[in-house]
C-alpha cells in the first residue's frame, strides 16, 4: 500500500443516546465543540491529510448532516449582502471546492464493520481511512491522520492509531498485540474488541482513526456478528492480519472521548484554552468557577 489515500468515511449512523435528549434531533455528530459541529473537525483532519472524496455512511433520520454539508444558497446570498464575509468564508469551507461528499445509507444498525461495508461500491480496489468523529485529536502540528497517511505510504502498511489506557478500561475498546515498536509504529499480531481487563491481551486501545487495505472489504462481507452481537471492524481487521501486515500507531496529538459527557466538556474546555480569541475570558471564567466553587465549600 504505497499510494495515497484519497477516501475516508465517517461511520455516522449511531444513536447518540448518551446525549439524550439533546440527541432526539440532532445527530450527535453535530454537537459542536465552540463552534464546530464533531463532524466538521474529523472532516477537516481528513481534508488535510490529502483525502478528497468523503464517504458518510448515514441513517435515514441522519438528514442534518446531509444538509449541513449542501450548499446554503440563501444564507451565503444573506451574509454576502450583509458584507459578512468573514463568516461567508466559514460557511463556504464546510466543504473545500475540490472535495465531493458521497452519502451512503446503512439500513439496518448492524455495527461499525457493517458501515465500513457500506462504503465498499464508492471505495473499490485502493487503501482508504476511517474516522469516528466521535474521538476527536487535538494536536498544534499535522492532524492524526495525515501523521497516519505518511506513514502507510512509507511502510505499505495499514494503520491503526492507538493510545494507551488504564487497564481497567480495556472493555471499552480495540485491544491489541503488538510486536516490539519502531519509532511510532508496531505491527499487530492480535486484536481483540471490547476484552475483560483480566483477558485483554494489553492495555493499547484501538482509537477511531484507520488507514485500511481494500483487502478487509472480502472480509468483513465473512465476517459474523462479535462483541454485542455486532459486525465489528475489529474483527475484519483480525482476519487481515493473517494477509497483510498491519500496524497500530501511536500518533502525537490528545485525543478526547467525545462519545461520553466528559469528554465533551474536556474537548470542549481545552479548544476554549487555545482559542485565539476566547482563550483569555476562558481562563478567567474558570478560575472564576472554581473560587466561587471553594467559597461555597468553605461556607
Ligand atoms: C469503536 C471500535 C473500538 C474502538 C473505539 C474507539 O468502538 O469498535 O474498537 O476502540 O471505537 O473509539 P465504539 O466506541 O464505537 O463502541
Amino acid at each position: 500500500m504505497t499510494q495515497r489515500i484519497r477516501k475516508a468515511v465517517f461511520p455516522v449512523a449511531g444513536l447518540g443516546t448518551r446525549f439524550l435528549p439533546a440527541t432526539k434531533t440532532v445527530p450527535k455528530e453535530m454537537l459542536p465543540i465552540i463552534d464546530k459541529p464533531l463532524i466538521q473537525y474529523a472532516v477537516d483532519e481528513a481534508v488535510e491529510a490529502g483525502c478528497d472524496t468523503l464517504i458518510f455512511v448515514t441513517n435515514r433520520y441522519k438528514h442534518a448532516v446531509a444538509d449541513y454539508f449542501d450548499k446554503a444558497y440563501e444564507l451565503e446570498q444573506k451574509l454576502e449582502r450583509a458584507g459578512k464575509l468573514e463568516q461567508l468564508e466559514l460557511v463556504r469551507n464546510v466543504l473545500p471546492s475540490h472535495v465531493r461528499a458521497v452519502f451512503v445509507t446503512q439500513a439496518e444498525a448492524l455495527g461499525l464493520g457493517h458501515a465500513v461495508l457500506c462504503a465498499k461500491p464508492i471505495i473499490g480496489n485502493e487503501p482508504f481511512a476511517v474516522l469516528l468523529p466521535d474521538d476527536l485529536i487535538w494536536n498544534r502540528g499535522p492532524g492524526a491522520l495525515s501523521q497516519m497517511a505518511d506513514a502507510a505510504e512509507a511502510s505499505g502498511a495499514s494503520q491503526i492509531a492507538v493510545q494507551d489506557v488504564p487497564r481497567e478500561q480495556t472493555g471499552s475498546y480495540g485491544i491489541v498485540a503488538t510486536e516490539a515498536f519502531n519509532g511510532r509504529e508496531g505491527r499487530i499480531s492480535a486484536i481483540v474488541e471490547k476484552p475483560e481487563p483480566d483477558v485483554a491481551p494489553s492495555n493499547l486501545a484501538v482509537v477511531g482513526r484507520y488507514i485500511l487495505s481494500p483487502r478487509i472489504f472480502d472480509l468483513l462481507e465473512r465476517t459474523t456478528p462479535g462483541a454485542g452481537g455486532e459486525i465489528q471492524l475489529t474483527d475484519g481487521i483480525a482476519s487481515l492480519l493473517a494477509d497483510d501486515p498491519v500496524h497500530a500507531y501511536r500518533f502525537r496529538g490528545t485525543r478526547f472521548d467525545c462519545g461520553t459527557h466528559i469528554g465533551l466538556i474536556e474537548a470542549t474546555i481545552r479548544y476554549a484554552l487555545d482559542h485565539e480569541k476566547l482563550s483569555d475570558a476562558a481562563q478567567q471564567l474558570m478560575q472564576n468557577a472554581l473560587k466561587e466553587l471553594g467559597v461555597t465549600e468553605l461556607e
